[in-house]
């Protein structure tokens, strides 16, 4: 692979834990799994920006950027029902997602509005990056061409989408605040991933 990465996608790597490189060759064998997973937290990115936009109607940047955010997750969700289509696969059943769930757990639930609306920014960063690294790990180790291309396409947009979750929290608080508080979800991403196991029917 020598195609040159955005620069998006090289500040993805400032996640503290490589994933596993088994995992690739688990999720290849289960394409049905692996494309349900992702179909379903394409469709949960969507929900969340909606909800993300009704929760914060009176920031307007915010209102105007994840707007068409919700379009183009909306598209990715369709871009991989397509595919299962194609393949004569299955969507299956939504799942519980336990990687957000876990990451859920660390937002502070009872801090002031502002400090709620950046954990609301950064879980959305880094639930993009890690699904950015997961895809760069997919359209790196595939055996099949043609789907080392499909998951390139999600990787370069799931980039971008961390970069504008970072922007936003930065525009609406104190960058100082906003660098010590990622660091601090880095730190409990790289342990969350440590601890659980490696399947390949989940894209986290
Ligand atoms: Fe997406
Ligand atoms: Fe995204």
């Amino acid at each position: 692979m020598n195609q040159k990465l955005s620069e998006d996608t090289r500040n993805i790597l400032g996640l503290q834990l490589p994933t596993d490189p088994r995992w690739v060759n688990l999720a290849e064998i289960q394409l049905e799994e692996i494309l349900t997973d992702h179909a379903y937290c394409e469709q949960k990115a969507a929900l969340t920006c909606i909800s993300l936009i009704q929760k914060n109607f009176d920031k307007e940047l915010l209102v105007d950027e994840l707007s068409p955010i919700v379009t183009e997750e909306w598209g990715h969700f369709r871009m991989v029902i397509a595919e299962l289509k194609k393949r004569n696969l299955k969507l299956g059943k939504p799942r519980k997602d336990i990687y957000v769930n876990k990451l859920i757990t660390f937002q502070k639930k009872d801090g002031s509005p502002e400090q709620r609306f950046l954990d609301n920014m950064l879980i959305m960063a880094l639930i993009e990056a890690r699904s950015c690294e997961r895809f760069k790990r997919l359209s790196e180790g595939m055996d099949d061409k043609y789907m080392r291309n499909f998951y390139r396409k999600f990787m370069e947009s799931e980039a971008g989408h961390y970069t504008l979750f970072i922007t936003l929290a930065e525009h609406y608080i104190d960058k100082k605040i906003v660098r010590k508080r990622w660091a601090a979800w880095l730190q409990y991403e790289k342990e969350l991933m440590k601890s659980e196991e490696v399947r390949g029917d989940r894209i986290h």
